[in-house]
Parts: C-alpha cells; sequence; structure tokens
C-alpha cells in the first residue's frame, strides 16, 4: 500500500494510521500528566520493548507476574496509540508506567515542568536504521522499505515513522524534566549495571540478587521466549514475524552487514552536519 494509504502527518512528522488516530494523538496531547509518571521515551527500534520490560520489573520489586501475565502495551502503554483510551489510564493507582514515540515538543501540555521521570534509550543511528529496515518489512501497517539505498534516503530525510532520528535525539536532549538517557549499547555492555541505573533514577533501590534476576530475565535469549514481550500475541496479518522476528538479532553493530562502505559516508557526513554543536557524548562516538 502507498504512503497515503498508510500514513498521515502529525505536527510534521509521519505517524502510521493503523495505530493512531487524529482521537488517540488528541487523547496525548491532553492527557493528564501525574507527579510518579515514568515514561519510556524513545525513537522507534532503539530498544522501547527492552526497557520497557526492565522498568516493569523494577516497579513491581522484582515480582515476575506483570512481565508474564500482561502485554508489554497494556503494561508500559503507548500515550499516543489507540488503543490507550480503552485502558483507562486515568484509574489507574500511581506510579503509572507509559510509553511514547513522541518528540520532545509533542508531549501532552501537563508533561512540560511536570514532576513526571523519563527513561530516554538512545541507540546508534546506523543500527536503528537497520533494525527499521528490517521491521518495516515484516510490518504490513508500514510502507515496504524498498532497498536499503532508497530507505537510507527516507530515514535520514526523516520520511518515515515518527520522522527524523537526529530531530527525535535532539529535541529530548533538550528536556528540561528529570530525564535519564541511557543507550543500547551501555545495556548490551552491562545489563545489571544499566538496571543499577534505572533503580537509583528511580529511587527504588532492590538487592543485588533481584537486579541480577531482573537482568537475566531480560536477556534477548529470554526475553524472546516471552510471549508478552515478543509480539508473538500480534496476529501475522499486521505483523508477520516468518519475514523477521521482532526481537531479531539483538546486538549493537549489525549494521555492518547491510550497511556499505558508501551509504556509511553517506551517513556520517548526514550526522556530522545534523548533530553539530550537540555536546552529549554517544555511546558510540567514543
Ligand atoms: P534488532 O532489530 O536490531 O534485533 P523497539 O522495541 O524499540 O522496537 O526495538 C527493537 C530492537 O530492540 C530490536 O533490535 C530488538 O531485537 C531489540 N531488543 C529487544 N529486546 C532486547 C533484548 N532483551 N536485548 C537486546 N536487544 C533487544
Amino acid at each position: 500500500m502507498s504512503e497515503e494509504d498508510l500514513y498521515m502527518v502529525y505536527r510534521g512528522v509521519v505517524v502510521p494510521k493503523a495505530v493512531h488516530t487524529p482521537e488517540s494523538l488528541q487523547y496525548a496531547e491532553e492527557f493528564n500528566v501525574r507527579e510518579g509518571d515514568v515514561f519510556v521515551s524513545t525513537y522507534p527500534k532503539s530498544g522501547t520493548t527492552w526497557m520497557q520490560e526492565i522498568l516493569t520489573l523494577i516497579m513491581s520489586g522484582g515480582d515476575f507476574t506483570p512481565v508474564l501475565t500482561l502485554p508489554n502495551w497494556d503494561r508500559v502503554p503507548w500515550l499516543e496509540e489507540h488503543r490507550t483510551k480503552e485502558l483507562q489510564m486515568n484509574e489507574r493507582p500511581s506510579p503509572r508506567t507509559l510509553s511514547t514515540h513522541l518528540h520532545y515538543h509533542m508531549m501532552p501540555k501537563s508533561f512540560y515542568n511536570s514532576k513526571a521521570k523519563v527513561i530516554y534509550v538512545l541507540r546508534n543511528p546506523k543500527d536503528v536504521y537497520t533494525s527499521s529496515y528490517y521491521y518495516y518489512q515484516m510490518a504490513t501497517y508500514l510502507v515496504d522499505p524498498g532497498t536499503p539505498d532508497e530507505f537510507l534516503m527516507k530515514f535520514l530525510d526523516g520520511k518515515v515513522m515518527f520522522g527524523s532520528w537526529f530531530d527525535h535525539v535532539k529535541g529530548w536532549l533538550s528536556a528540561k524534566e528529570q530525564v535519564l538517557y541511557i543507550s543500547y549499547e551501555e545495556m548490551i555492555a552491562d545489563l545489571k549495571g544499566s538496571v543499577s541505573k534505572v533503580c537509583t533514577f528511580l529511587d527504588k533501590p532492590l538487592s543485588e540478587e533481584v537486579m541480577e534476576k531482573i537482568a537475566d530475565h531480560c536477556t534477548f535469549k529470554n526475553m524472546k521466549q516471552n510471549k508478552m514481550s515478543n509480539y508473538s500475541l500480534v496476529p501475522k496479518e499486521f505483523m508477520d514475524q516468518t519475514k523477521s522476528n521482532f526481537l531479531r538479532k539483538g546486538i549493537s553493530g549489525d549494521w555492518k552487514n547491510l550497511v556499505t562502505v558508501a551509504q556509511a559516508e553517506l551517513f556520517d557526513s548526514v550526522y556530522k552536519e545534523k548533530m553539530k554543536g550537540i555536546e552529549y557524548k554517544f555511546y558510540w562516538d567514543e
């Protein structure tokens, strides 16, 4: 199907119509953010599902019941998705956990200057591009990516769902609220250390043993088996995991298997231009 059939533009950013409606986007804008709310914020394919699992386990104090009985979209629902309205978020007791792919400037009015906390997961954009390339092939609600060259141009131009990776990251780096910036690569390098970092940010101290158990459950191999997190509950018509699994490879640096030398050079030059003046030290630049 064409871009026109599948996408709409909301505040300058492409969003897929199957997941977001004008009503759901309005719901997000008017959402009543409360003190205690915790958001997982990401550009798509940066490790959202992974952080949703870690966050749920930290909030439950290491009780595995929620991650084993509730799908990720119910326990850490996307603020801007059409089904969230039905979840009666206003009735949920604090502290509530939510996810969002919204750019910083698109957050609910009540979010700014609130006491909510945000965990912003960053990932090397070349791996985000690579993960997206396979995801767009299997997710039928997205436009087929075409060739890697074609998809790369769209990705660098921000003509993909949730727009430009560069704008998303830059916007969130300018946030004034309480934000923990954590990278996918850091989580790969030291999962237990990353769990501990999130615990500290949330003021939720857990024993070494519990953090160890959380990290073990959240390894790629183990999460791939959890049907509440691996999207196997989603019908094949929407996500055809015979083409590519949602939990696909779970590594950093897989871009080297897709991106050619010439494409990497183009990527680097666009990156350099767009990220000029940003002082944040990205894990992948070190
Ligand atoms: P790959 O396609 O590179 O494998 P999101 O949840 O934001 O859509 O991100 C999906 C990406 O995170 C996929 O990357 C997926 O495999 C990866 N991922 C999910 N859970 C993971 C885990 N426990 N460990 C490592 N990577 C994980």
